[in-house]
């Protein structure tokens, strides 16, 4: 078995995620977040929030979903928005083109040449997976799900990212605060409607975002904060290169000269890492000019090594002024900033970050199983779905009592896991396996002196500690992101 078919085994079986509607039969693409996972999940994003944007004094957003069509017209995703695809002659089945060819060749980027990857199917003799039928000509889909809004029907879509609502959002920010830089966040589902959906948590057809879009004017690459990032290091492959190699912030601005960009690096470097993501495992990549989105002057995106191929969880990229000029153009709306008498479309930078990937990157990181079968996801207690677990050694003689006493407690600050029925041992090992990094025992002794056991996830050990300083201690170390007591 693959450590990703283990994990989604556990997955199923701990509520962590499963298929939307799996009453159903389910739809590829489309999961649900269970107790678990919903838990995880809200941490992350409240992590990013913290991280991000509550640091670093940026704007939030909550944009809508439904998008009327000439929004994405502007946005180039309408025409630009597609992936190529190759139908079977014989049973009419769709799939991916540059995937079928990525699959045998194991690493191939699609530049665009509709021609090109024609040949590339019939040289490498890929046929119907279903029927072995011949493939016919690559053709163009458009990933975006069509709706309508109202009873007449303008056309429109479900977003296919969050970023167009911060843009169109702009010029009302502006008017209101009247400064440059200004960096606006938005956490929200956007949506794909992938030609190949995979089983699991990466290419989903609705999924969450966490985006900042960070507007500037063009060639004041000023980012508050600079000063304390730029000797900081991340991995990176830089165009042409196969191996990653280890840069600052400061040294990344010789291969691309924007201080923002360069610091979202570092900090998104940090933020992963601070999650549990293995350092080893991750890199950025500068994409190459044929891989690069049409918005966008330069793109690095985040890769990240797992039993699955490699995932990409997020994507840099200087968006330069190309979204506010296509909005003021289809909107007829006059956009352009004045600060001390200069009159221009301000630039973008953007940084957008997959968070479902992110907790399937994490969780095959995180993933540790001994010889016993015994095994638990050592995530960050940042985002553990519950930070404490609170055992009563028996349900008798008052340490239930007690135990509920001391739940009741943990509850004011924690997300607490109760259980009562089992062995202890099987109690721990359940904790362990939906990463709790803290269990609390309360048995005979507690009655005495009010102390408790304190087990800890990653490597099983324990000591006593008192009940009264259970909150303060634990809330320490969380923030801290330690899975021991100091
Ligand atoms: N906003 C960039 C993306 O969704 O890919």
């Amino acid at each position: 078995m693959k450590r990703y078919e283990e994990i989604m085994e556990i997955a199923l079986n701990r509520l962590i995620f499963f298929p939307s509607h799996e009453i159903y039969g389910g739809k590829a693409g489309f999961y649900d977040f269970g107790n678990v996972g919903a838990r995880i999940k809200r941490k992350i994003e409240n992590y990013w929030r913290e991280f991000f944007v509550r640091k670093h004094n940026f704007y939030e957003l909550e944009g809508a979903i439904v998008t009327p069509e000439i929004v994405l017209k502007a946005s180039g995703h309408v025409e630009e928005f597609t992936d190529p695809a190759v139908a079977c002659k014989k049973c009419g089945k769709k799939y991916r083109a540059d995937k079928l060819v990525e699959e045998k060749e194991k690493s191939y980027v699609f530049d665009g040449n509709k021609e090109k990857l024609e040949e590339k199917i019939k040289e490498l003799g890929i046929k119907c997976k279903a029927c072995k039928g011949e493939l016919g000509e690559v053709f163009f889909i458009n990933l975006m799900f069509p709706t309508q809004i109202g009873y007449d029907g303008d056309k429109a879509y479900l977003r296919p990212e969050t970023a167009q609502n911060i843009f169109t959002s702009f010029s009302r920010v502006f008017k209101v605060e009247k400064k440059l830089p200004i960096a606006i966040a938005q956490i929200g589902r956007s949506f794909r409607n992938e030609i190949s959906p995979r089983n699991v948590l990466v290419r989903l057809r609705e999924m969450t975002q966490m985006e900042i879009e960070y507007f500037f004017e063009e060639g004041k690459d000023e980012v508050e904060g600079w000063e304390k990032v730029k000797d900081k290091k991340f991995r990176i492959k830089l165009q042409g290169e196969k191996e990653a190699r280890w840069l600052s912030g400061e040294e990344f601005l010789k291969y691309f000269d924007n201080k923002i960009l360069a610091f979202f690096l570092v900090k998104e470097w940090e933020f992963y890492a601070n999650l549990g993501l293995k350092e080893d495992k991750m890199w950025f990549r500068f994409l190459e000019d044929n891989e690069t989105p049409h918005y966008s002057k330069a793109n690095v995106d985040m890769e990240v090594e797992t039993s699955f191929g490699v995932i990409e969880i997020a994507g840099n990229a200087y968006r330069t002024d190309y979204d506010l000029k296509r909005h003021a153009e289809f909107s007829k709306k006059n956009i352009e900033v004045n600060i001390e008498g200069r009159k221009f479309i301000p630039h973008v930078v953007e940084l957008s970050m997959g968070v479902d990937r992110l907790m399937f990157c994490l969780l095959e990181h995180s993933f540790v199983k001994n010889e016993k079968g015994w095994s638990y996801f050592s995530i960050s207690p940042l985002i553990a779905p519950y930070e404490v677990s609170v055992y009563p050694l028996m349900k008798k003689d008052g340490l239930k009592e007690k135990a509920k006493e001391v739940e009741e407690m943990l509850k004011e600050r924690f997300d607490v896991y109760y259980r009562e029925s089992g062995s202890i041992g099987k109690r721990y090992a359940r904790g362990d396996e939906i990463a709790i990094p803290y269990a609390i025992t309360i048995d005979y002794q507690s009655l005495e002196d009010d102390t408790v056991t304190l087990r800890y996830r990653d490597d099983g050990k324990q000591e006593r500690i008192a009940i009264k300083d259970l909150v303060k201690k634990i809330e320490e170390n969380i923030r801290k992101g330690k899975t021991k007591l100091e």
